[in-house]
């Protein structure tokens, strides 16, 4: 696979420590639309990642079509309608609340939506994609866009419906979908607590 020139080389250069702390989930975006060099560059930064046993478990779907986007946002909060039917939980009411709001859109009308697949179902499949997705946030946050994992779409994306619109094979399994846009103003950062520390002998 050809490399990418590094966002260094490329000008867009910004710290590792500068990208963690500075990466926010961005759901408000300008109707500005990022190109498909970007999109590559990203997922050539996410397939840097590291990877158990050198597998390389991933593979990735773009989304950038309006009106699939508009299907796939109502298929996925159907399916969260579903799990949280009869669950009266303060997390499921809250889920219930949000995806029932008039207008709401589970991609937030981000322009792309980038969804890693895992291949088959080695225990270390689901990491990897999880920090191939990481790699790929904190990328597009170096270079001023926003990300936002949609955990909501994944049920969906996962539906053998979907799965053949997208002409996606069956060994593949839907992990972790994440939308990419221009962020439409800064994204208040989300307090963390300190680290609980369980042992250090
Ligand atoms: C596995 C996972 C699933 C998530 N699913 C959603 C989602 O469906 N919708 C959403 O708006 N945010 C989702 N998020 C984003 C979290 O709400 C967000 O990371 C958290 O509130 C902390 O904010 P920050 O990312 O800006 O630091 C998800 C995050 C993760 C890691």
């Amino acid at each position: 696979m050809t490399t990418l020139p590094s966002p260094t080389e490329t000008g867009a250069a910004m710290s590792a420590m500068d990208a963690v702390y500075q990466r926010r989930s961005v759901r408000h975006f300008t109707a500005k639309t990022v190109g498909p060099e970007v999109i590559r560059r990203l997922m050539d930064a996410a397939v840097h990642a590291p990877t158990a046993m050198h597998q390389e478990p991933w593979g990735f779907a773009i989304i950038e079509d309006r009106a699939l986007l508009d299907r796939l946002s109502e298929s996925a909060k159907e399916c969260v309608r579903k799990e949280a039917a009869g669950d009266h939980s303060p997390h499921a009411t809250h889920v219930l609340d949000l995806v029932n709001k008039t207008g709401f859109h589970v991609f937030y009308d981000a322009g792309s939506l980038i969804v890693i697949y895992g291949k088959s179902q080695g225990s270390f499949v689901t990491a990897d994609c999880w920090l191939a997705a990481e790699n790929l946030m904190l990328a597009a946050c170096a270079q001023g866009l926003g990300t936002c994992v949609i955990g909501f779409a994944v049920e969906a994306l996962n539906l053998p419906e979907w799965k053949a619109e997208l002409k996606i094979p069956e060994e593949w399994t839907a992990i972790a979908p994440i939308i990419l846009g221009v962020p439409a103003g800064a994204t208040p950062p989300v307090p963390r607590k300190p680290p609980q520390i369980l042992a250090w002998r």
